[in-house]
């Protein structure tokens, strides 16, 4: 019972709602703030539109065995992603283990209750990605948990499809459904919408500059106590500015680019394990910055501190200040993303000429014209008012509405190159920077956190004006996580999140390795981490890797070193390149690995462990499906029975996967 467990959560949802008057809770799970931001939506437009006083809630933060409690004039809505293997996210683990246990028992519970849930009315929309095997398992099973026990549904069960790119459109289908539902159940009444702000903003005329956030993440960091010691764990929440030690360019195309970066996590609590992931903070990009302030016409006091007090005693203020507007849209929010149809429909009334407003409208009204003229173009929220109105400003814009709606940025996940084993301080990620062309737009698409790296490749070769620089990122001094003066160095904001995707603990168990593109990340930790230990003495199985890129002369990844691995590990290594754009034919990783069925299927007869890492939308499936081939083939059973087999691999953890 979630209520008897150690990390219990405490909040009670019965008594914050009737303490602040809400009607309406949505929970969200959670993890990398997408969910939480689509919670926070639904709620917006629930209070603005249909007048319904609404609250967001984290389910890490209410011990909801009092559901049964709940009156049934109030609405509960799930927000849910479903992560990795079709796990909660890390923040609905408790409430998700709790509501699908067959036997959850809820507050004063009657034991002869079938339905303890009969008075809950509930909406939920869960967010996934088809591409893996178990997709929006969670949201389906608390769905499903939901109505066994009683309780009733408004509208459909709603899901997002990160994989087919229709998450948006996904959300705004349902939350329509929803409200139609809601309207007849809850007798709701649609009023015009007006912005309803949760935040008061404050501009401050005199204050010290040293309390004022320009990208800290937290307190410790801006009083420059980023030692361990003074900040205890390093995580998510605390992120450490760790030393960029060296940095290579491993190939540069036209207009693409890997880079390999050695980070040093000396001086923080922070550990990795071989096959872990680290996270990177990174800056936007200053011509966005620039761009979005230009819009809101803060560009003459972009520098300008402000803070901000929630208005609505259930709204968090989302990062820490005070801060000035232009760090607010450098560090804490995501301005880069594609912009919302919905969020563009919030701010006609905020149009700068009668023009501009038709225009918006004219785009935010239908979904096959925004995809066409604003999505398919990859244009973000600043490029799209712009666009609306002309290059005229939108001025009066309340800039709490951006804070309000615009997601945090977050960091961006790379999966570590280096093994522990080799050196547990030092580590490794391997970034493919792109510049993607679109038909029709005017300037290349460039990824936040890839440019930012980038950039800090080019600092540390000397290539660019540091000075210029470093005035792009306003780091200067000893506050700085970017320039450390004090020392002399680039640092960059990091922290490590573990993975399941780990070496097998018997290092004499054969290695099967399907990693093309950057997806050869983890395998050079891999490689690494054996050729080490056969070094030192330690016998170990082969290992097989399959790496696949365009062209061997373009981009063929740490090809010397996989060559000196050779030499060192002998026999117990073998490296199988597919080079896609050599010949007539494309091969790719999986056509190779058909090729070396034999062998491979004799690893796995021999306890071997197969990894994929890399694309998740094509290649992953694709070599999946062709080891099912092989089994088939080697085995002489059928392709359902050999799928079966690489079903059986999956549940005991010889066949892992580290797929985006
Ligand atoms: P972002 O700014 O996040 O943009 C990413 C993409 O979003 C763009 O390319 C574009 O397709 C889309 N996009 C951006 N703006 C818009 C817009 N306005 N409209 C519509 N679409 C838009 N990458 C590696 O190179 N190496 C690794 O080892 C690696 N490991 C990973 C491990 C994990 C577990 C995960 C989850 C991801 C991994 N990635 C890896 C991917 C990496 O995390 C980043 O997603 C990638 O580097 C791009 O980040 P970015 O900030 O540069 O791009
Ligand atoms: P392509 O770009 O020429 O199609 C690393 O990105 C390598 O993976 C490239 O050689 C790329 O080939 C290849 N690739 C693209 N789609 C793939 C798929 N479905 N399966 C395996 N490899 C793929």
């Amino acid at each position: 019972n979630i209520g008897t467990s150690e990390e219990e959560a405490e909040g009670n949802i019965i008594k914050t709602m009737e303490e602040t008057d809400k009607t309406m809770v949505i929970f969200f799970g959670s993890q990398t703030g997408t969910a939480e931001d689509y919670a926070n939506r639904l709620a917006k437009e629930a209070t603005a539109r249909f007048g319904l006083p609404a609250m967001v809630a984290d389910l890490e933060e209410y011990d909801l065995s009092n559901l049964n409690e709940l009156p049934s004039d109030k609405f509960v809505a799930f927000v849910m992603a479903t992560y990795g293997e079709g796990e909660p996210t890390d923040n609905a683990e408790l409430f998700f283990n709790f509501i699908t246990d067959e036997d959850v028992t809820f507050a004063n519970e009657q034991s002869a209750d079938e339905s303890p849930l009969s008075n809950l009315k509930y909406a939920i929309f869960g967010l996934g990605n088809n591409t893996y095997e178990h997709y929006n398992h969670c949201s389906r099973l608390v769905n499903k948990a939901l109505l066994a026990l009683g309780a009733t549904r408004v509208g459909p069960a709603g899901e997002g499809d990160e994989g087919a790119g229709t998450m948006e459109e996904d959300y705004l289908a349902w939350k329509e459904e929803l409200w139609t539902a809601a309207t007849a159940e809850f007798n709701l009444k649609e009023k015009e919408y007006v912005y309803q702000p949760a935040l008061e903003l404050t501009e401050l005329d005199d204050v010290s500059d040293d309390s004022v956030y320009h990208g800290e993440p937290n307190k410790n960091h801006l009083l420059h106590n980023t030692a361990s010691q003074s900040l205890g764990a390093h995580s998510a929440h605390n992120p450490f500015p760790a030393k960029i030690v060296a940095t290579k360019e491993l190939f540069n195309a036209k207009d693409r680019s890997c880079i390999h970066v050695d980070i040093d996590l000396t001086g923080s609590n922070l550990t990795y394990v071989t096959g872990d992931h680290a996270a990177v903070w990174a800056p936007n990009n200053e011509t966005e910055v620039e761009r979005l302030l230009m819009v809101l016409g803060l560009l003459d006091k972009k520098s300008t501190a402000y803070t901000l007090k929630a208005i609505d005693p259930t709204a968090k203020v989302p990062f820490p200040v005070p801060t000035t507007y232009e760090d607010t849209v450098r560090y804490y929010l995501e301005i880069n993303g594609p912009c919302s149809r919905q969020f563009l429909s919030t701010l006609l009334g905020f149009a700068p000429t009668p023009e501009a407003k038709k225009e918006a409208f004219r785009l935010s009204s239908d979904k096959d014209v925004f995809q066409e003229e604003i999505s398919s173009q990859y244009l973000n929220i600043a490029q799209t008012l712009l666009l609306c109105s002309n290059g005229q400003p939108w001025d009066k814009i309340p800039f709490t509405i951006m804070i309000e709606t615009l997601p945090r940025l977050q960091p961006r996940y790379y999966s570590i190159s280096s093994s522990s084993q080799v050196d547990k301080k030092k580590f490794s990620i391997t970034a493919v920077v792109e510049s993607i062309r679109v038909p029709g737009r005017k300037e290349p698409l460039k990824g936040v956190a890839t440019n930012y790296i980038k950039k800090l490749k080019h600092l540390m070769s000397n290539t660019v004006d540091s000075d210029k620089f470093m005035v792009d990122y306003q780091h200067e001094g000893p506050r700085g996580y970017l320039v450390d003066k004090s020392s002399d160095t680039l640092k960059m904001l990091v922290h490590i999140r573990r993975s399941n995707f780990k070496l097998p603990t018997d290092p004499t168990k054969p290695v099967i390795m399907i990693g093309p593109g950057t997806g050869v990340a983890p395998f050079r930790g891999f490689v690494h981490e054996r050729a080490t230990q056969a070094r030192n003495g330690t016998p170990v199985g082969p290992m097989i890797l399959f790496f696949g890129s365009r062209h061997p002369e373009q981009d063929f990844l740490y090809q010397e070193e996989w060559s000196e691995i050779g030499e060192q590990l002998g026999d117990k290594f073998k490296l199988v390149t597919a080079f896609s754009r050599v010949g007539n034919d494309k091969i790719y990783v999986q056509h190779k690995l058909v090729e070396y069925g034999e062998l491979v299927s004799k690893y796995i007869d021999e306890g071997a462990n197969f990894y994929v890492c890399g694309d998740a939308s094509h290649m992953a499936r694709d070599v999946s499906h062709a080891l099912a081939t092989i089994i088939a083939k080697y085995k002489g059973i059928s392709e359902f029975e050999a799928e079966e087999v690489v079903k059986s691999l999956r549940v005991q953890n010889r066949y892992q996967e580290d797929v985006w």
